[in-house]
């Protein structure tokens, strides 16, 4: 389908609804579940919780949260080759469901290894469906103009974020009235309806994301291959299940992260060294490392959104609403009700800028993400002071706005950085590398994920006191950062050199 099709919702070609409505169920799912598998995980075993102390708990949560971004690469690579993006997605949306139907089982029954399994299916899941519905949304575009494909993924940023606001308010106050297992269900449910509605409206992509047309030999290799690893995986997995083999979730999370570290490094050592670029082109490389690393520490920040911060929530904010207690889940709402208020007031901001052609650069604009990620830490500083003053006091809690402004901060450096950081890193890098630069985005999700837990890890049993100097060390990570950056900035811009990145590599 392209261009020339007719328009339908929301003045995009045939398709787009589809893809909008499946990507909102998905992330209905995905942060619904999230919201409530960190305290799943450290609740007290009578109220159905699995008891693990916070390292354990917050390690086995950076693992998955890691693990669903790191899986795009593999799931780009098996959409190209083999399934399409159509059929990953498919696959991809069938085995989260069911991921999120074995949660529920295993919630149910009390089985902490289903319930890892559970995690591996989604992360699997996911890793298929997140990249290839995004391909999508661009693959309907192909024909557009720079205008209408930017609208196309402006929409689908809303859908992202209104599933991300609804997942866990309603999973949330599932959880709290009926059980973690119901909470869980609620999650397979959406993944469900989102699935449901893309077998259903999958016809309006024609022949858009069918599987490519191979050789039918090198067609089977891949299959073989694809085999093989999902077999390991297997194996791996009924070791794990049967108890024979033993590994710490923390011990894991650790190694996982050297290993991400080093591939990094040495993808990029590669790049500068082997891969026979232009001294142009390198220091373009240069600058796109700068720019993984930032894109790294402000994860690392942000998505402690479902691990420290919901650990606050839960333990030391005030949620009484008239005389209702809400559940500590809903405050992971916040973030994508501040994305769907401000992202609009932002675009206008950045359209104005240009307008008085004052863009401003990528590297500043990073540079903002970052320092916005250390203001909302700073914020925590407060908050956990009111804690720890107020011990004497009524409640020794702080109150619910501490959070919400933590969380607008938050958001206004996201949107400073996520919108540009993925399009910086495919102009960044020579053409031909444009698809692996893609991964390296989505891999900095996952090291920004993994560093995430670590850090909240680290607070293991802190006092309110700890509180406030973990999240006054996260300020400084945050306003260090940006500082960095801001000190680099005429040379970095000078390297980026981002108009001539076409002329030079073509
Ligand atoms: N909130 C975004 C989402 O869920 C986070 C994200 C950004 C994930 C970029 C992947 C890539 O989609």
């Amino acid at each position: 389908m392209s261009a020339d099709a007719p328009r339908g919702f929301l003045g995009q070609p045939a398709g787009f609804s589809t893809l909008f409505f499946t990507e909102l169920w998905e992330r209905f799912s995905y942060y619904g579940m999230r919201a409530i598998l960190l305290l799943f995980l450290v609740g007290e075993v009578t109220t159905g919780g699995m008891g693990l102390d916070d390292a354990t708990a917050t390690a086995i949560y950076g693992l998955y949260t890691a693990g669903v971004y790191i899986m795009s690469m593999p799931g780009g690579w098996v959409a190209d080759r083999l399934l399409g993006a159509q059929g990953a997605v498919l696959w991809g949306g069938t085995l989260i469901a069911t991921g999120h139907l074995i949660l529920a089982a295993a919630g149910f029954m009390d089985h902490r290894a289903l319930f890892l399994l559970g995690l591996g299916f989604i992360v699997l899941g996911t890793g298929l469906l997140k990249p290839n519905i995004s391909a999508l949304v661009g693959q309907l575009h192909v024909r557009s103009s720079g205008g209408a494909r930017d609208a196309a993924f402006t929409w689908f940023y809303m859908a992202i974020n209104i599933g991300a606001m609804a997942g866990p308010i309603i999973t949330g106050w599932l959880q709290q009235h009926f059980g973690w297992h119901i909470g869980f269900l609620s999650a397979a449910i959406g993944m469900g309806a989102g699935l449901w509605w893309f077998l259903r409206t999958r016809a309006l992509f024609g022949t858009v994301g069918l599987p490519p047309a191979r050789e039918p030999a090198a067609v089977a290799r891949d299959w073989r291959i694809l085999w093989i690893v999902v077999a390991v995986l297997a194996l791996v997995a009924l070791l794990l299940f049967t108890g024979l083999l033993k590994i710490a979730a923390t011990t894991l999370s650790a190694h996982a992260m050297k290993v991400m570290l080093a591939a990094t490094g040495a993808y990029f050592a590669y790049l500068l060294l082997f891969a026979g670029l232009s001294a142009a082109e390198r220091r373009r490389i240069v600058v796109l490392l700068v720019l993984v690393m930032a894109s790294t520490l402000f994860w690392a920040g942000y998505e402690q959104a479902g691990s420290s911060l919901t650990l606050f929530a839960e333990r030391n904010t005030n949620r009484m609403l008239g005389g209702y207690e809400f559940p500590a889940a809903w405050f992971q709402s916040v973030p994508a009700i501040w994305v769907l208020l401000c992202a609009p007031l932002l675009a206008s901001l950045w359209l104005w800028l240009a307008q008085k052609g004052r863009d401003l650069s990528v590297i500043l604009k990073f540079a903002l993400g970052l320092a916005g990620m250390g203001l909302g830490f700073l914020v925590m500083v407060g908050a956990a002071k009111v804690v720890s003053h107020s011990l004497l006091g009524a409640t020794g809690n702080a109150g619910p706005m501490w959070l919400v402004t933590t969380y607008l901060l938050h958001t206004l450096g996201e949107l400073c950085l996520s919108p540009v950081g993925m399009s910086a890193t495919t102009q960044l890098a020579p053409q031909r590398f444009a698809g692996q630069a893609m991964g390296l985005w989505f891999t900095s999700l996952a090291m920004g994920n993994l560093l995430a837990s670590r850090l909240a890890g680290s607070l293991d049993g802190a006092t309110a006191d700890g509180l406030a100097s973990y999240f006054m060390l996260m300020f400084q990570y945050g306003a260090g950062g940006a500082a960095v950056l801001l000190m680099l900035f005429p040379l970095l811009r000078r390297w980026a050199n981002l108009n001539q990145a076409g002329k030079d590599s073509a």
